[in-house]
């Protein structure tokens, strides 16, 4: 999938692009049949909310689950952004986000890049994420929450909010947002949210500020996150446990664009379990970092 110039300019300027619609109701079907076993696991993976057993956000499905593996090589997902980044890239981390019905916690206003850089020492801004509505998105069940052009402020000051909710998260104060929303157009046009039926794709760049309200609607709002990096851009520390923040920097390759829908074989590593290396952390820096 090529981005046409007018994409390419919107991208610059707003730092995110909504394709409505873009994946087939049958494609979004076979990857949301999979959830409810994958969010049934009892494993380090899934982050519940917090008091409930409801799922906050699954870890790394592109690992053991074949519709997800292939997702992660979907050309639909990953050609856009190889495009913009003239590079190929490498999956930093690949969730499944729950948003359940009357359950889904907030997203607190951050930036993606905030926290690879903080807790990963991601070198550059150069990672994007791609993310998939499985569920309708709507104004009721907690939508994503962007100011457009935010990005351009590059990376802003954050805190290490650990209590908030169940995930901990460098979050962004209310008076930065408060003035960038107002510089980004106040009620008109400062905050915007992307909403639109399963199988819309979102793109957007990772210092673009983001938040997203509670979900108490009876609807969920499953979304799946693809955080693709440069591969040259790769993280210079292992402080997060692998399942979280990768560390096979190896080129994503794509499979043909109907791979939801036929069968096409794909690596599965983790099908077995997680390795116990997946949970060991380390505050060393890679050497090549230095
Ligand atoms: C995120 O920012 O990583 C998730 C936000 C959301 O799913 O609403
Ligand atoms: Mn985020």
């Amino acid at each position: 999938m090529k981005l046409t110039p007018e994409q390419l300019a919107q991208f610059d300027r707003d730092g995110y692009l909504f394709f409505p619609g873009l994946f087939t109701p049958k494609e979004t079907k076979v990857l949301n049949d999979a959830v409810p076993a994958l969010y049934a696991r009892r494993e380090a993976y899934n982050v519940r909310e917090r008091g409930s057993d409801a799922v906050r956000t699954n870890f790394a499905a592109h690992l053991y689950s074949e519709p997800f593996a292939r997702l992660a090589r979907h050309p639909r997902m990953i050609e856009p952004v190889e495009e913009l980044f003239g590079e190929k890239l490498y999956m930093h981390q690949f969730k499944i986000n729950g948003k359940m019905a009357f359950e889904g916690d907030v997203w607190q206003w951050h930036q993606d890049y905030g926290t690879w850089l903080n807790d990963d020492l991601m070198p550059t801004e150069r990672a994007m994420n791609v993310a998939i509505f499985l569920d309708d998105v709507n104004q009721f069940n907690g939508p994503l929450m962007f100011i457009p052009g935010s990005h351009k402020k590059g990376v802003v000051d954050a805190k290490h909010d650990v209590s908030t909710t169940s995930y901990p998260l460098w979050t962004v104060g209310n008076d930065l947002i408060r003035e960038l929303v107002e510089r980004a157009g106040g009620k008109n046009g400062g905050l915007v949210s992307p909403q639109g039926p399963a199988g819309s794709m979102i793109l957007f760049h990772s210092c673009l500020l983001h938040a997203s309200t509670s979900n108490l609607s009876p609807w969920n709002r499953v979304s799946v996150y693809l955080s693709l990096c440069a591969v040259s851009n790769h993280v210079r520390r292992f402080k997060r446990p692998e399942y979280i923040a990768h560390r096979d920097f190896t080129a994503i390759e794509c499979l043909p664009d109907d791979c939801l829908l036929a069968d096409y074989p794909v690596d599965l590593p983790w099908k077995d379990g997680m390795p116990a290396s997946a949970l060991v952390t380390s505050e060393a820096t890679l050497k090549e970092a230095a």
